[in-house]
């Protein structure tokens, strides 16, 4: 590659993203890292000269469709002449690195979640065919300093990471050996990304962390403070001119402390909407799974938590057919998610992941037992989810607008409880908070009808 014929605007970089919001975080990352040395987005592999996947792990499934494109890519790769650059990144990455250089020769380079900054070293050296392909150390603090320490907003939400890593092992996962020890940001550097991404238009900003709420980030520097907690940040980050809405996500409930939720109560910017997966209702499998606590201890949290916000749409992550689940076990869950009444929630049948403990545990439940339960499960989730959509029909609710509807005079948004709201209203809204009224409503989104724009202030 030869810089004095290429200009320097020439190189598309194309990067597909698997899995959960930290991931999304780290290709938004990834894209400012490669973008002072010439790499502007593109919307299709076929016009990119370096593409990045950006994998996940969790799953089996997840893991097998990474090989699958692979294979694409290299047939693509082969057709440009051999000049496309293939990266594989985040969890597939550092779990398999060396795999996926034998199973996929193709594959240029392979970085795991802690080594993005390194990214245009690891391009440079692939190019001139030297060195290392593989970069799967840990040293989440170095990763963190060594991002440029501005970021180019898309649009009026944002992502922002605070935490990485998770120390809690639970037996299905593999969090803990992908992405490395638990680790927080400092306080300054979080307060430093909030405040550029509220100067260019940022409303929302959902605080990211495997764990988030086991936050423990360094105070900031002239308060002489021991680490703030997440609600301690939280409350902080809404002094900001300009952030509206804040939002974090994933929790464990083991963290969720009394500040935090009181956080909810008092703090306006804090979305009433929370992420709290608790995977099974049966204390049995909670304990198999390491989670730390009992399901009536979760109830109690959530009892906390509509104390302080009873308008609180909450959201949960379930497995199903994990290892020893009998019948019983199961209809524990079925029981909890009818106390609780969620929002919305993800639920997945339980997926063996080498190396971890509960791959190795008797009594692993037959596919179709976890089939059937999965789908009694879902079909509940749904309902719920629905009910939860129709019961704001009517009600008026603040919109934040983040974009325009596919016809004129149309526009779509998010609410205080995550939904998408399609309504129609004049254009040219995005990034103001709008009262909608609700007249529609199904089960991923909401419609209805603008009532006023609101003053907004800055
Ligand atoms: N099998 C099935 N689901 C899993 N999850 C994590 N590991 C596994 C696994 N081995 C689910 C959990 C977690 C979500 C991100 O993915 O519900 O909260
Ligand atoms: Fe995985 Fe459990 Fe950590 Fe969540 S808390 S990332 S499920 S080990």
């Amino acid at each position: 590659m030869s810089s004095a014929e290429t200009p320097k605007t020439a190189k598309g970089v194309f990067i597909k993203t698997y899995g959960c919001q930290m991931n999304v975080y780290d290709s938004e990352r990834m894209r400012d890292v490669l973008r002072p040395l010439g790499y502007a987005p593109v919307d299709s592999p076929e016009n990119a000269d370096l593409v990045v996947l950006n994998t996940c792990h969790i799953r089996e499934k997840a893991t097998e469709k990474v090989y699958s494109e692979l294979g694409q890519l290299k047939r693509m790769k082969e057709g440009s002449g051999g000049k496309m650059t293939i990266a594989v990144a985040g969890c597939v990455a550092q779990a398999e690195g060396e795999e996926i250089m034998r199973r996929q020769p193709a594959v240029d380079l392979v970085l795991g979640p802690q080594a993005y900054h390194k990214l245009p070293e690891m391009i440079a050296r692939a190019s001139r065919a030297v060195g290392d392909r593989l970069e799967t150390e840990f040293d989440t603090l170095e990763k963190f300093d060594a991002l440029p320490k501005t970021r180019e907003a898309d649009g009026p939400t944002a992502f922002l990471s605070v935490q990485e890593g998770c120390d809690k092992f639970c037996t299905f996962c593999v969090v803990p050996y992908t992405r490395g020890a638990e680790l927080s940001r400092p306080v300054d550097d979080i307060t430093l990304e909030a405040r550029a991404l509220a100067a260019q238009g940022v409303r929302e900003i959902s605080l990211l962390g495997q764990n988030v709420n086991a936050f423990h980030g360094a105070s900031p520097a002239l308060t002489n403070e021991t680490d703030w907690t997440l609600g301690q940040l939280v409350r902080h980050l809404a002094k900001i001119g300009g952030i509206e809405r804040i939002r974090y996500t994933t929790s464990h409930p083991r963290d969720m402390d009394d500040d935090l939720i009181a956080a909810h109560g008092d703090t306006p910017q804090m979305q009433p909407f929370l992420h709290l997966p608790v995977q099974s209702g049966s204390d049995r499998i909670l304990k198999a799974m390491n989670r730390g606590h009992t399901a009536d201890e979760y109830r109690e949290i959530i009892r906390k938590v509509r104390a302080a916000q009873p308008d609180i749409a909450m959201a949960s992550d379930f497995i199903v057919g994990f290892p020893g689940e009998s019948d019983e076990d199961f209809e524990a869950t079925m029981q909890l998610v009818r106390d609780v009444n969620y929002a919305i929630a993800y639920s997945f049948k339980y997926s063996p992941r080498p190396g971890t403990p509960a791959a190795e545990m008797f009594g692993q439940v037959p596919e179709e037992v976890k089939d059937v339960r999965l789908q009694a499960l879902q079909k509940l989730l749904r309902e719920q989810q629905i009910a939860f959509n129709e019961s704001k029909i009517g009600q008026t609710v603040p919109v934040l607008v983040t974009g325009r509807g596919r016809r004129e005079g149309q526009a779509h948004g998010r609410s205080p409880w995550m939904q998408a709201v399609h309504f129609n209203g004049p254009e040219n809204l995005t990034g103001e908070i709008v009262d909608v009224k609700i007249t529609d409503a199904s089960l991923n989104s909401l419609s209805g009808d603008l009532v006023r724009t609101r003053e907004v202030a800055l």
